[in-house]
């Protein structure tokens, strides 16, 4: 719980809470362990007996929990989780029922971002998240949380983040390749790539078309999307607001742009 980086290099994840955990034990995902206060057994059991891995089961109290993790829990219920493999983008592009809706992060750091961001995308129908080099893991604790276990039905891309494990394909569960590339892979392939960007005069959310392929991608708390990732992309599209106000919330952002998509594509 206090070392997120060693997670992230073995690949694995917590997931915390009785709901997170009953939805990756209901799941395809690889389970590890599981830890829960004793009066929560009997109510897991069954999903613990249908597991087909053999996983470890440890009985404690919330109380000896918040001493050996040095915070206070809600329930007390958490499971290590395995991070599977990515979907090779070829893939998901192939694969994906027409038209492909994708979504893609730069630069994302806020974890509980991030997870109402995956939230966002898995209640619009997104057939993949990327997430790009330069943000962080959606399994963060705080991310898999705030999506609700719902990073638990989006397929997720992960790029390598540069330098932090060498070589950059260190571990199993990200694929090397930066979010400039991962784009232009994209409109080879014919798939408009969209800047979700607030700064623009050129294009608002109601004129864009989203009936075809495409991707779109959100930027960061603080700057927004990197000017190379931006060049990378067909166009900017904003939301229209005030001129006294600079933006959205990344999530609230992404939630009227994929609202929009389903709209358009008349989905509802
Ligand atoms: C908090 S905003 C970033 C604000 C940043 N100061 C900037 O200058 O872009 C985070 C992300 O949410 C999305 N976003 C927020 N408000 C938006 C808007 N009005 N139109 C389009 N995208 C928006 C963009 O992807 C943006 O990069």
């Amino acid at each position: 719980m206090r070392r997120p980086l060693e997670q992230e290099r073995d690949s694995i994840f917590v997931a915390e809470g009785t709901k997170v955990v009953r939805r990756l034990l209901e799941s395809s995902f690889a389970v590890v362990s599981v830890l829960l206060p004793e009066k929560h057994l009997e109510d897991f059991r069954p999903l613990l007996e249908a597991r087909p891995e053999n996983l470890s089961v440890y009985l404690a109290d919330k109380q000896l929990l918040e001493q050996l993790i040095g915070f206070s829990m809600y329930q007390g219920v958490l499971a290590v989780g395995k991070i599977p493999r990515p979907a090779a983008l070829d893939e998901i592009m192939g694969k994906s029922p027409k038209p492909l809706l994708l979504a893609a992060v730069d630069a994302l750091t806020s974890a509980e971002n991030l997870g109402a961001l995956v939230r966002n995308c898995a209640a619009f129908g997104a057939q993949a998240l990327i997430v790009g080099e330069t943000s962080s893991s959606p399994f963060l604790r705080r991310s898999v949380r705030n999506s609700m276990g719902t990073i638990l039905q989006l397929p997720v891309v992960e790029l390598a983040r540069l330098g932090q494990w060498r070589p950059r394909d260190f571990n199993s569960h990200t694929t090397a390749m930066t979010l400039v590339e991962c784009l232009k892979e994209f409109r080879a392939a014919g798939i408009r790539c969209l800047a979700a960007h607030p700064h623009t005069d050129k294009r608002i959310l109601s004129q864009a078309d989203f009936t075809r392929d495409c991707c779109i991608v959100f930027g960061s708390e603080g700057d927004g999307i990197s000017p190379a990732v931006l060049a990378a992309c067909d166009e900017a599209v904003a939301i229209p607001m005030p001129p006294n106000v600079d933006s959205l919330n990344v999530g609230a952002a992404a939630a009227v742009f994929l609202y929009e998509v389903n709209r358009q594509r008349k989905a509802f």
